[in-house]
């Protein structure tokens, strides 16, 4: 092969057709500016626990020099021990990414469908996508509250975010219930955001031998830099996400600090209920200056401006005061912002700018 050919674009035919085409995951902007404040990813604004640190500084160099254990051992037994989970349950992955896409390799045949909720995680298509498999779009009520997903689509994986994003709404266990019950294909219910609940959907996964539950490090446990996830399930299904993962799924520096990590359930707990007091008083303060908000049980708000201003006018708005949050130009979800709960100081803040923000556009 000639490089003239190359850089004359025909290398294009390199490249799979379905991927050539496709739109890749867009994530949330992350600013190198250091004065920005940063409300755009839900992100934890607390600091990793003092154990995890010191975990950091203690990984030595012979450990560094050979491979990681292959299967997480510590990791996945010290998750089973904390949710007395048998260790054949339990997965982790290189955040629970990995593990939303391994599902997607795992459990759909060719010619079958993946669902999900309209809206919800927008990986989730893409993740489709590069599974070559069709997709089910169940869209949400008018509220966005809970529709039961038809049981004759096609459908061999469904993924069911709870508490859902980007709304933050948390779908009623009974619902969630009947439908693992009566759906025929795997639910894996995505719990990235359930340390800021008030319930969960874990007593599924020992119930039901159709779903996996899958947890992140990333939001209540202040890692999301560190890349670790975590699913819970029958052996069965666990096994077969074993068979295809990457060898070394999860570097010795993620399995250590993870430990640690989960090893400090009091100081985790304690960030969870900071972060969600700071969200009682701010969801006041929002509906105060005209927000419509939805309970949310997340780390983050999910609203609609009053009707001076436009959400995207407020997004922009709020970025030229150095403040980033969320916006999605689907036409559903458009009039709405998504706000990550960070630090009272940078949440009255936001408050402040707001005022001036509303202010100005009254006019
Ligand atoms: C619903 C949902 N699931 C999963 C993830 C990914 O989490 P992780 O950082 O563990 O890959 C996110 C991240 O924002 C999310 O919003």
């Amino acid at each position: 092969m000639q490089m003239d050919t190359v850089s004359r674009g025909l290398e294009h035919a390199f490249v799979r057709a379905g991927v050539r085409s496709m739109q890749g995951y867009v994530p949330g902007e992350q600013s190198e500016q250091l004065d920005v404040i940063k409300l755009n990813t839900n992100e934890n604004p607390y600091p990793p626990a003092p154990s995890v640190m010191e975990a950091l500084r203690a990984v030595s160099a012979d450990a560094l020099r050979r491979y990681p254990p292959p299967m997480s051992h510590g990791l996945r037994q010290c998750v089973a021990r904390i949710y007395d989970f048998p260790v054949s349950g339990v997965f982790c992955g290189n955040g629970s990414d990995e593990i939303l896409a391994l599902c997607t390799r795992a459990f759909v045949e060719k010619g079958r469908k993946i669902g999900y909720f309209d809206p919800s995680y927008s990986l989730y298509p893409v993740l489709a996508t590069i599974a070559e498999s069709d997709t089910v779009e169940v869209v949400l009520g008018d509220a966005f509250g809970w529709v039961d997903p038809p049981l004759d689509a096609g459908m061999d994986l469904f993924f069911l975010t709870n508490p859902n994003a980007p709304t933050g709404m948390l779908f009623p266990m009974e619902k969630v219930e009947a439908f693992c019950a009566r759906f025929d294909g795997v639910v894996l219910i995505d719990e990235a955001y359930v340390d800021f609940a008030v319930s969960d959907c874990l007593a599924l996964a020992r119930r039901y031998p159709n779903v996996v539950v899958s947890r992140s490090l990333s939001k209540s446990y202040s890692l999301a830099g560190l890349r670790v996830g975590y699913a819970l399930g029958a052996p069965a299904l666990i096994a077969a996400l074993d068979k295809i993962k990457d060898s070394y799924n999860l570097d010795i520096v993620a399995q250590q600090l993870a430990v640690a990590a989960l090893t400090d359930q009091a100081y985790m707990h304690d960030c969870v209920q900071r972060v969600c007091n700071t969200r009682l008083w701010f969801e006041k303060e929002m509906q105060a200056r005209g927000f419509a908000l939805y309970p949310s049980e997340t780390n983050f708000v999910w609203c609609k401006p009053p009707a001076s201003i436009s959400a995207q006018a407020y997004v922009d708005a709020l970025r030229q005061r150095n403040i980033l949050i969320r916006y999605f130009s689907a036409a559903r979800l458009a009039p709405f912002v998504r706000i990550t709960i960070g630090l009272d100081t940078q949440m009255e803040q936001l408050i402040k700018e707001t005022d001036a923000i509303l202010e100005a556009s009254h006019g």
